[in-house]
């Protein structure tokens, strides 16, 4: 069905003046995660964490859904990792998934000296292979946020692993704002992994524009 919403009616335009006054009333800066920000970069890690203001918004859904049991497909330092652990209870975990050692052991180590030691776990090895380990609906919520051509794949599995009624979210289905028309490898498989989800009747997304944007659904059922 064709979109009828129009944008001045549905839509204000945030510029980077309002979003800084807005994130100025609402984001609150983390001192131990900018320093794993720095840290991070120094050791070579890419800078391709989430936005705080996405951080902000993970916490607040996971908390206000009570989730125990997060899945994250894509760990770099650990920076998602770490956020989304402050959202669950003491004896919650985040278990988040990771292929590259380099991050994994940085992220490991941040964890370990973090408030939310013992909160997360880092799995390592591509995760096309280490999620079909996770059983069916044993996580609340699963975050994605790893190689596109991989986001089909990890739907599936989060169809799979996070309970019915449980959250699912996926980073990037902006595209860098190049989501509607962009030909690239990157592009084509959000533009898949959207009209995947959007195929699901057992499922119900929307895109939030924060950062990159993030899809957000719920597994019905
Ligand atoms: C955008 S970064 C994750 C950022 C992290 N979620 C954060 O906000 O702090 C993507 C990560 O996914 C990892 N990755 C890429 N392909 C992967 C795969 N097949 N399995 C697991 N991790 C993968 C990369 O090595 C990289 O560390």
């Amino acid at each position: 069905m064709r979109y009828r919403g129009g944008m001045s009616k549905t839509s204000t335009p945030v510029d980077a003046t309002l979003f800084a006054y807005l994130a100025g009333k609402t984001i609150q800066q983390d001192d131990y995660l900018s320093r794993l920000c720095d840290a991070a970069n120094e050791a070579g890690l890419p800078e391709i964490q989430i936005a705080p203001e996405q951080a902000a918004f993970l916490r607040i859904v996971l908390r206000a859904m009570a989730a125990r049991t997060v899945v994250e497909v894509g760990t770099l330092g650990g920076y998602s990792a770490i956020s989304m652990a402050r959202a669950l209870p003491a004896d919650g975990k985040v278990i988040t998934h990771e292929v590259e050692a380099k991050h994994a052991e940085f992220a490991r180590r941040w964890i370990a000296d973090s408030d939310q030691q013992g909160k997360v776990e880092v799995v390592l090895g591509p995760a096309a292979e280490t999620l079909a380990r996770l059983p069916d609906g044993s996580a609340d919520a699963m975050f994605v946020d790893a190689d596109k051509t991989g986001y089909v794949g990890y739907l599936q599995q989060a169809m799979r692993i996070v309970r019915p009624g449980g959250a699912i979210f996926a980073d990037n289905v902006l595209a860098s704002g190049r989501i509607a028309d962009g030909t690239g490898e990157k592009e084509r498989a959000l533009r898949a992994f959207l009209d995947a989800a959007q195929a699901r009747s057992d499922l119900h997304g929307v895109v939030v524009p924060l950062g990159d944007g993030i899809w957000f659904g719920t597994r019905l059922g």
